[in-house]
């Protein structure tokens, strides 16, 4: 297993986990933590022995948004051609399901970041904002586009333009948040929604992550087409078979990702 500076994983089963780790700087998204955060990531995208991740920060903070300090003297030409984030847009399409289980501050890039992942559940103690604006910039790795698809268009206005920070009810209430656990219990129902999800057949989870994300990225009728195609083409699956068998057969599925 790689050593990170700014991260830990770990694999419990068919799951792979991230724990963001940095936490003098509340898991703020340097360029280090970024690129270790995208490296780890693809590693388990890349193993078929991963069925699903999950991604979480600590009871303090999930991430505090991106590194302010790191940031605060560079130029326009050095965040276009040294981009310290380029990491996350890798991070943000990875085929394998993420599940963002987040306690305490998720803001500005950690807010963005929890809204790439595909399950956000959230402890009481959550917070989740796009401060930006009170530092003289506005949301650069996602905010103003996927708070209003998430939130829809006045509620996610009114948190880019004035900063303020919703709670974790006011957020599952928007639909930004899957789930709201008590905070002690976030870990474990992670790990169960991680389980649950990794006990699938995998080539049939990744179908299903990106005809779902296909519903965020073209009109109604084009991603009605793509998902006919996906669920015909699963027909060519053996997972497919098993798991109808097993359920004429009232048994459970033992899916051979195949
Ligand atoms: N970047 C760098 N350092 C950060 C940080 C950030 N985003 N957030 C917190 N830290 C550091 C603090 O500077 C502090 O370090 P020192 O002890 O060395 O001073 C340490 O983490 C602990 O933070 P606080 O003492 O501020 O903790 P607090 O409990 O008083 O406040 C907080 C917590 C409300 C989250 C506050 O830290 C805060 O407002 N952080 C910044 C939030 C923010 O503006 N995020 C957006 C960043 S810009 C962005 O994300 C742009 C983008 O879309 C790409």
């Amino acid at each position: 297993m790689t050593e990170y500076a700014t991260i830990r994983t770990e694999t419990r089963g068919r799951v792979g986990w991230i724990t963001l780790d940095r936490p003098e700087a509340l898991n703020a998204l340097n360029s280090t933590l970024v690129t270790e955060l995208a490296h780890a990531a693809a590693a388990f995208d890349a193993d078929e022995g991963i069925g699903c991740i999950v991604l979480t920060g600590s009871d303090r903070a999930f991430a505090a948004g991106a590194d302010i300090k790191e940031m605060e003297a560079k130029t326009p030409r050095e965040m276009t051609m040294d981009n310290p984030f380029v990491g996350l847009e890798a991070f943000s399409r990875v085929r394998t399901p993420v599940v963002a289980a987040v306690a305490g501050y998720a803001l500005g890039g950690g807010c963005e970041l929890a809204m790439t992942c595909d399950i956000i559940l959230a402890a009481d103690t959550a917070k989740f904002g796009q401060p930006e604006i009170t530092l003289g910039v506005i949301p650069g790795l996602g905010g103003t586009q996927r708070l209003p698809r998430a939130i829809g268009y006045y509620k996610a206005a009114e948190l880019v333009l004035t900063g303020r920070m919703m709670d974790a009810g006011e957020a599952e209430r928007a639909g930004l948040v899957s789930r709201v656990v008590p905070a002690a219990d976030l870990l474990e129902e992670a790990g169960k929604v991680a389980d649950a999800i990794a006990g699938k057949s995998l080539p049939v989870v990744y179908a299903a992550k990106e005809a779902l994300r296909a519903s965020l990225e073209t009109t109604a009728s084009e991603g009605l087409r793509f998902e006919k195609q996906v669920f015909s083409s699963l027909f060519a699956l053996d997972d497919q078979k098993e798991g109808m068998a097993a359920f004429r057969e009232k048994r459970a599925a033992d899916f051979r990702h195949r």
